[in-house]
């Protein structure tokens, strides 16, 4: 006997990614080869990738793959456990050692992403009577963390420090309060006013939490973020940071005191049920961070790109008077549907740019994305700066 085919069950599927194309926010899968030196290859089309967060090249260089391997061959690739039953290695400990090193903090504990240890974080820090206070620009992870905390969660106006002192007096009877902030935000790439949130945990008796997923390794003079770079230190501070981006590998990170780690190794569901990070990626991160201790060319070659672009897209007003320190570069266009065709002549350029729409970014305000990196030639910039504004002219006027 056949069982009779359920049509219905799908159509609420049809019917939404129906309404996605509409919108012009549909996204298609697409597969990426990554090359040397800032390039990929997509639909066997070569392109100069602006798309990826790998800020200082390290994601494919020869030390880090080396670090892996040797530990795939000793060891075997999957850790087969979560970190509180055997998953935690030798190599996890030195990473651990080797970041809270890096950061000038006590103690690290690692979680498999720079998203798990946003939501396991913030999750763990309050709970059902406190007080949150997250920028309105906040990373998805951080904003997931903040629901699941079940926490009272009170959203500000972007970088708004008045609006977070007023809250947090309203506040002041919960017993946590927490400040929860991107460090340089990941689709505007400007920098929280972290010095004066600092200032106000202080004040306040509140926590501040802050997000180093674009500033390790790029900004600072020791390369440890945002944070430092804004010359905030502070006991009341929790700083999140993830492997994936300057670094080159995978993974997420929290850094503080002992006492901080301890907890959140007791208690972020995120870390106590989820397998460990692999062995090998451990290596080739420790690598990363000696490298981008060792190598400061790198994020002076960095820094250079990122003034490259901007000064030309600045004369033309397409970003904003801002300083040139972050390789986050949005050019806001507005509509999704106008920005995906900008994205597309870029490509057919050979330049590869994201498409940035909600719900990414707040309606009306969809962007290119450029990322830069260490090993984006002077060339590849010029190119793209002369493109950009070609293609951006050429919309308006076929408008
Ligand atoms: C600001 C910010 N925080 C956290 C994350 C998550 O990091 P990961 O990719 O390591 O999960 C990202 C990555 O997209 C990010 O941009």
């Amino acid at each position: 006997m056949s069982v009779p085919v359920e049509t219905d069950a799908a159509d609420w599927l049809l019917r939404e990614l129906a309404q996605l194309d509409d919108d012009g926010l549909r996204r298609h899968r697409r597969t990426v080869k990554h090359l040397p030196q800032g390039e990929c290859e997509v639909d066997g089309r070569r392109l100069v990738n602006f798309a990826s967060n790998d800020y200082l090249g390290l994601a494919g260089d020869e030390r880090l793959r080396e670090a892996a391997m040797r530990v795939i061959k000793s060891v075997g690739v999957g850790a087969g456990a979560s970190p509180l039953i055997t998953g935690r290695t030798e190599w996890h400990e030195r990473l651990e050692q080797k970041i809270a090193e890096f950061e000038g903090d006590a103690a690290a504990l690692l979680f498999p992403s720079g998203y798990a240890a946003n939501v396991g974080t913030v999750s763990t820090l309050v709970g059902r009577e406190d007080v949150i206070f997250s920028d309105e620009l906040n990373h998805a992870s951080l904003i997931d963390g903040c629901r699941l905390s079940r926490a009272d969660v009170c959203v500000y106006p972007h970088a708004d420090v008045e609006f977070v002192a007023e809250q947090l007096h309203k506040h002041r009877h919960a017993p946590r309060r927490l400040i929860v902030t991107d460090g340089v935000f990941s689709m505007d790439g400007d920098i929280a006013p972290l010095w004066e949130l600092a200032h106000l945990a202080e004040q306040h008796d509140a926590m501040l939490l802050v997000d180093e997923a674009h500033g390790t390794g790029v900004i600072g003079d020791e390369c440890r973020g945002a944070c430092e770079a804004c010359g905030v230190d502070s006991p009341r501070l929790v700083r999140v940071g993830t492997l994936s981006k300057a670094v080159g590998a995978v993974g997420g990170f929290v850094s503080g005191s002992q006492e901080l780690v301890d907890y959140l190794w007791n208690r972020a569901r995120t870390n106590v049920f989820s397998t460990s990070l692999p062995a090998a990626i451990c290596a080739a991160a420790f690598e990363a961070f000696t490298i981008i201790q060792q190598e400061p060319s790198r994020r002076a070659a960095l820094q250079t790109r990122i003034a490259q672009l901007r000064e030309p897209l600045r004369r033309v007003g397409l970003v904003p008077e801002t300083e040139p320190r972050t390789p986050i570069i949005p050019v806001i266009i507005g509509e999704p549907a106008q920005t995906v065709e900008i994205a597309k002549s870029l490509e057919r350029e050979g330049l590869l740019v994201a498409a940035i729409r909600p719900p990414t970014v707040p309606v009306g305000t969809s962007r290119l994305r450029i990322s830069l990196s260490a090993t984006h030639t002077s060339k590849s910039i010029d190119q793209l700066a002369r493109a950009i504004q070609k293609v951006i002219a050429s919309t308006s006027t076929t408008r």
